[in-house]
């Protein structure tokens, strides 16, 4: 254990923190993440010290080899992090050794901390986009390989008009295709570089700030104040952000195929690889996988509601409180990913039962709208041929008579043709509508854009 005066800011201590505050203040337990960042910081920020004129050539080229020898370490599993040292900026800067006392000259942990999870962010946005779109593809690929299966489409889960499968999880790529939006926000082009803001105050020493930002791949330049720049975790809002409304959509399109499952549905085969059996009833087969993606969207939420509740009272600057945003991220990261993946695998793994599915959607109720457009065409307002069809309903519910054959009789043969479906999907052509035509182009829309 480290005494008072050998921890990097102990010169002002006569003892060390008590050992229960040790264990309740580090960070390395979950920071030690940071390592890849935290060198890259520490690489442009020691290149930016020689610019400057604090750091010889000499030095600096000793600085950056022993942060690539400390990053090949922890790549390999062989480095020992120390609780006593605690978080990942102390434990590598006290790797250097005697070369690394000059790196820390003109920094802060402050403005390194917002560096490292900047970059951090940026670098697992990369990651979500690359198993958003893994996803999107799968949804795509079902979507394909079901072109032709009609469902009925529902609101207040009650049926409601009938539509192409393919065209219900087009919905879910279009969702999708926003969260990529959301995470592409926080890519570089959209970050300025917090580097050189110091503690609070930048230094007396002036930094070439741009120049290390460049290094560091922010594309928008440095921020502008310092202040603002160590207190700011937008950036890990934004995150967490995208993230809970991924999941949300997540959860959503896991909730349609536990109901499409089950057996009062019975639209869909989740693999057998993807669902799980029970301890109890042998004959069940259950959509864990959907059940958890679902369940797993409330941490998403609460990391989002943590970060946000930890950051309301604040004062301006750092706070220590600011060390609790790492591990919601953390967390966050790892859920929706996992989440992305095995939905991906899940989803090619899943056969629709076509036969369950169209008699679902053979239900003639499902055209009731259309039968009114067919009266609007011959020329009633919309409202009294709402009304006309609503009494016709009600009279098949009274006498068993089926609707197309009521409305033929009623409004004659033309009316009784309205109740042929797949003439009804074709006349649904304006841009956005599952008209064959329309799924087919969009389905070939999505897999040039997902290429
Ligand atoms: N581990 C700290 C965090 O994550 C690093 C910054 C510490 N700064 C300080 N002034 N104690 O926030």
């Amino acid at each position: 254990m480290k005494n008072a005066s050998q921890r990097t800011w102990g010169g002002r201590f006569s003892a060390g923190p008590a050992e229960a505050v040790k264990q309740f203040s580090e960070s390395i337990s979950f920071d030690h993440r940071l390592w890849r960042q935290d060198i890259a910081g520490s690489i442009a920020h020691a290149q930016g010290l020689v610019k400057a004129g604090i750091l010889t050539k000499v030095e600096a080229g000793k600085i950056v080899s022993g942060l690539r020898a400390i990053a090949k370490q922890i790549e390999a599993g062989k480095f020992q992090w120390d609780p006593a040292l605690e978080d990942v900026h102390m434990n590598i800067e006290a790797a250097l050794g005697p070369v690394g006392k000059k790196l820390h000259t003109a920094r802060s942990r402050n403005d390194q901390v917002a560096t490292d999870l900047r970059l951090w962010v940026r670098d697992q946005s990369v990651e979500m986009l690359l198993a958003i779109r893994l996803l999107m593809q799968s949804v795509v690929n079902l979507a394909e390989a079901n072109q032709d299966v009609v469902v009925p489409g529902y609101t207040h889960l009650q049926r409601a008009q009938p539509v192409l499968v393919a065209h219900h999880l087009l919905a879910y790529v279009e969702a999708l295709g926003r969260d990529m939006d959301r995470f592409g926000l926080a890519l570089s082009e959209g970050m300025e570089s917090p580097l050189g803001s110091g503690a609070i105050a930048g230094s007396t020493l002036t930094l070439p700030r741009e120049f290390v930002a460049q290094e560091l791949g922010f594309g928008a330049g440095v921020t502008q104040n310092s202040m603002d720049a160590v207190s700011d975790r937008d950036f890990v809002l934004d995150f967490l952000y995208a993230a809970a409304v991924t999941g949300m959509h997540l959860s959503r399109l896991a909730e349609d195929f536990i109901l499409w499952s089950s057996t009062e549905f019975g639209f869909v085969r989740i693999g057998d690889a993807y669902t799980t059996g029970s301890s109890l009833m042998p004959q069940k087969k259950n959509p864990d996988v959907c059940e958890l993606v679902r369940g797993k969207t409330g941490r998403l939420y609460g990391n989002l509601v943590s970060v946000l509740t930890m950051l309301k009272g604040l004062p301006m600057t750092y706070n220590r409180d600011m060390q609790e945003d790492k591990e919601p991220l953390f967390d966050s990261a790892d859920t929706l990913l996992a989440s992305l993946q095995v939905l991906a695998g899940m989803l090619g793994d899943t056969k629709f039962n076509k036969v369950r599915c169209e008699a679902a959607a053979a239900d003639p109720m499902l055209l009731a709208t259309d039968l009114a457009d067919f009266l609007v065409s011959q020329g009633m307002p919309f409202r009294e041929a709402h009304h006309a069809v609503g009494a016709l309903v009600a009279e098949v519910e009274k006498t068993g008579t089926p609707l197309p054959k009521l409305a033929a009789q009623k409004y004659g043969a033309a009316a009784g043709k309205v109740f042929d479906l797949r003439r009804a999907l074709a006349a649904r052509q304006a841009t956005g509508a599952p008209a064959p035509r329309n799924v087919a182009a969009q389905i070939a829309r999505w897999k040039k854009l997902l290429r």
